[in-house]
């Protein structure tokens, strides 16, 4: 009895992994504050559950089309035309339990063996091993603290073979908070636009969670380049509906057939009456969604301010998403109790048993001079955690 070599190349999910220990010493009766994952600290706002609750009681208890129900999908073209200035025709819809299944289907539906894509890094954990599973490769193009974790055009053609199928990133970026304004798509869609056959894979979860006075801007904007764009999108972040698994993907008519065939062999369609209030998510009150961002904007000021205050610490200042990613570079070759801190993920051991705060370590994002830090806990949670961060760093030799 074997596991598959599948599974065998696959990474555990290092934020999981990061959340499992810690909830391992909260066990043992320690006061752990965890700031290791993507999910925020709100509840789902009022009217969505109720009308969650009211669409369980109207009967929507059945099987729905693979690609979603009709109004939820009519509802996302509504959503793309009033915050995006994007036309989509309902059947380029596809709704899937999650954005991570969205990006599954795109992954498995369209990919071969020896495919590239080319993923801005550092980059969202289950990006390579997605794309990973349906033999493609991932090419990663490195952003750093000093760009504010935006790639440049030449980067980005440096990474384009004649094996680049598809093109990946996040904008409001998870694990960097990085957001791409149109000034800094431009000159990637120049190069963009040489690479016809190229399918560009804009993954927009956090979308309401962005700080920019421009507001959001998706790449899928620039008509040289838009129909072959996919924009990714989902429930999770803006809405606090993580536990739901609603995602969903506007693309070319021919991806989402694709994608909607793949889905209609593994899952069929979303869950009947989370579709039924997700309509109200997107049509409804967004009064929740924006206080949230506002919430946020207040913690991400506070958690940069207390890590300025930290030696060791380079920090840049992230316009969206909930996350920091500080470069703690400086730190190596400093040791406690003569143990040697050579990288992110021994830091983050440190911090985790020393100073009782999980984050999760770069390298699992392609970035090993770096920890993410989620600030979804409160104000009070997040000053105790950054001083509790400031001793232990203070305490190493
Ligand atoms: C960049 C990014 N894309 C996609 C997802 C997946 O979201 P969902 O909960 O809709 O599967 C996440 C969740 O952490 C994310 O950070």
């Amino acid at each position: 009895m074997y596991v598959s070599d599948r599974l065998k190349n696959m990474a555990e999910s290092a934020t999981i992994k990061m959340a499992q220990l810690a909830r391992e010493l909260k066990s043992q009766g320690h006061e752990v504050i965890s700031l290791s994952l993507g999910e925020p600290d709100f509840d789902t706002p009022t009217h969505i559950k109720e009308a969650a609750t009211k669409a369980l009681a109207d009967g929507y208890t059945k099987y729905t089309p693979v690609p979603g129900l009709v109004e939820l999908q009519e509802a996302i073209v509504t959503k793309f035309k009033r915050d995006n200035k994007l036309d989509f025709d309902k059947n380029q819809i596809v709704v899937s339990n999650g954005a991570k299944q969205s990006l599954a289907n795109l992954s498995l539906s369209l990919l071969n063996e020896g495919d590239e894509v080319v993923i801005f890094a550092p980059y969202w954990v289950s990006y390579k091993e997605i794309i990973k599973l349906s033999g493609a490769v991932p090419v990663y193009v490195h952003a750093t603290i000093d760009n504010d974790f935006k790639i440049t055009g030449s980067q980005l053609e440096a990474a384009i073979t004649d094996k680049t199928r598809m093109i990946l990133f996040s904008s409001p970026c998870n694990p960097t908070g990085t957001v791409y304004t149109k000034a800094d798509f431009e000159p990637l869609v120049a190069v963009l636009e040489k690479y016809t056959d190229l399918l560009i894979v804009s993954d927009e979860i956090y979308e309401y969670i962005n700080f920019l006075e421009a507001g959001h801007f998706s790449i899928a904007n620039f008509d040289s380049i838009k129909d072959r764009c996919v924009v990714v999108n989902g429930f999770s972040k803006g809405f606090s509906m993580t536990g739901w698994r609603l995602g969903y993907m506007a693309a070319p008519l021919w991806v989402a057939k694709a994608c909607a065939k793949m889905q209609g062999q593994f899952t069929s369609g979303a869950n009947a009456f989370g579709q039924k209030a997700a309509v109200d998510a997107l049509l409804g009150d967004m009064t929740p969604t924006r206080e949230m961002n506002q919430t946020f904007r207040k913690r991400r000021d506070l958690v940069i301010g207390l890590l300025k205050d930290i030696d060791g610490f380079k920090v840049n200042f992230p316009e969206g998403a909930f996350y920091v990613f500080p470069n703690i570079s400086a730190l190596y070759g400093k040791s406690a109790d003569g143990k040697v801190i050579n990288s992110s993920a021994d830091f983050c051991e440190y911090i985790l048993y020393t100073a009782h705060v999980a984050i999760v370590a770069g390298s699992a994002f392609g970035a090993d001079d770096c920890v993410r830090i989620a600030y979804s806990a409160s104000e009070e949670q997040l000053e105790e955690a950054m001083r509790r961060i400031k001793k232990a760093v203070e305490a190493l030799v």
